[in-house]
């Protein structure tokens, strides 16, 4: 079998910073991507706009930059969402969004995932005028959807989790005070989630990796995959039922592909385990796998190519790439990856081959 799409955009993508940088672009460009939105998580983070303002951080000017250099001027598109810390203010947001700069911003659970630390709680950007700001100017709040603070059972629990209580407890105070913010509920996990999202009306869209339509959390411990190991953390089969539900559904308007691949050149540390999932160059090889093509290409098309790009105003590609249903060599893919010293996600679960191959 073979399918040809047009070009798609990968709605949250970790690309990093430094010399590997070249390398993850170049993955994500052989894979028919039109172009990213990349996420402002580095060292130091993302959190100003202007590369002027005195704050000593990134700007989404200067991040930027670093992408385009690094090859990301192959792009059509390319978004640098600013990350929310206690220092954005609601002015920062109005000259960003005028200035064409910014489109996004970052919400991250404090303390809750890689490069987390300088995320405000969400309880606090709810009483200050940033959402409103963004509301006002046509900015995405991109959302990591997780309480941070959480221990134990409530953490991880067979009815309960971080992302169980944000969906239920946090998101519709969120929706119902700021109801024409446009909200992406990135890399969802649960069903509670996918609930949400399809009772939100049509400013809340989603995104969801490879791995959470793919795996559940005993594919995680049995053997202790730990490269499976990524926040948040796969979770049940029947959420991971929602999520093909959800994605499979013919009137699937607002729930589209964005990766999280998140590269970790050391994956393992001396206590415990980086999280993140690398999916740079086999993420189409992988979602597609999800799909019942006997039904035709339309659910997958878009999902991968469609929906996300009407959600973020981007124009579809008229450029096209080609899945064909041939084995690809894992290992060889990895030989390309080798420069960064990162695995991709099926290698590191023991996988040789994936069953479709790209070809630009
Ligand atoms: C991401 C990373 O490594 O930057 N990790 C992850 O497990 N997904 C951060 C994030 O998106 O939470
Ligand atoms: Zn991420």
């Amino acid at each position: 079998m073979k399918i040809t799409l047009p070009k798609w955009y990968d709605l949250h993508v970790h690309l990093r910073q430094g010399p590997a940088m070249a390398a993850y672009v170049k993955a994500h460009l052989a894979m028919g991507c039109a172009g990213l939105l990349a996420m402002p998580n580095t060292k130091p983070p993302v959190a100003k706009v202007f590369e002027r303002d005195p704050l000593s951080c990134w700007s989404v000017e200067s991040y930027r930059d670093m992408i385009l250099k690094a090859g990301g001027d192959a792009f059509s598109a390319l978004i640098v969402p600013l990350y929310l810390t206690r220092d954005t203010t609601p002015a920062m947001i109005e000259a960003g969004a005028k200035s064409g700069l910014l489109k996004a911003c970052k919400y991250y659970p404090p303390h809750g995932t890689t490069n987390s630390d300088h995320g405000y709680p969400l309880q606090s950007s709810l009483e200050n005028d940033v959402f409103r700001a963004m509301e006002d100017n046509g900015v995405i709040l991109c959302l990591h959807g997780e309480e941070h603070g959480l221990s134990g059972e409530r953490y991880f629990g067979k009815n309960s989790s971080a992302e169980d209580f944000f969906y239920r407890e946090r998101m519709p105070v969120l929706r119902e005070k700021f109801q024409n913010l446009k909200l992406v509920c990135e890399h969802i996990t649960t069903k509670t989630a996918v609930d949400f999202v399809q009772k939100s009306g049509e400013k809340t869209g989603a995104t969801i990796t490879p791995q959470h339509l793919m795996h559940t959390v005993a594919d995680l411990l049995q053997g202790l995959k730990y490269h499976l190991y990524c926040l948040p953390l796969v979770k049940f089969e029947e959420d991971r039922q929602a999520l093909l539900d959800a994605v499979r559904a013919p009137g699937n308007k607002r729930i589209f592909a964005g990766t999280d691949s998140a590269p970790h050149a050391a994956k393992l540390t001396e206590c415990g385990c980086a999280a993140g999932c690398f999916t740079g160059g086999i993420a189409p090889q992988l979602y597609i796998q999800n799909f019942d093509l006997n039904k035709g290409q339309n659910e997958f098309e878009a999902f991968l190519c469609r929906n996300g790009a009407a959600f973020y105003d981007l124009p579809v590609p008229d450029e096209t790439f080609t899945l064909v249903q041939e084995n690809e060599d894992l290992s060889l893919c990895h030989t390309a990856e080798a420069e960064a010293d990162v695995v991709p996600l099926p290698l590191g679960l023991g996988e040789k081959a994936l069953p479709w191959k790209i070809v630009l």
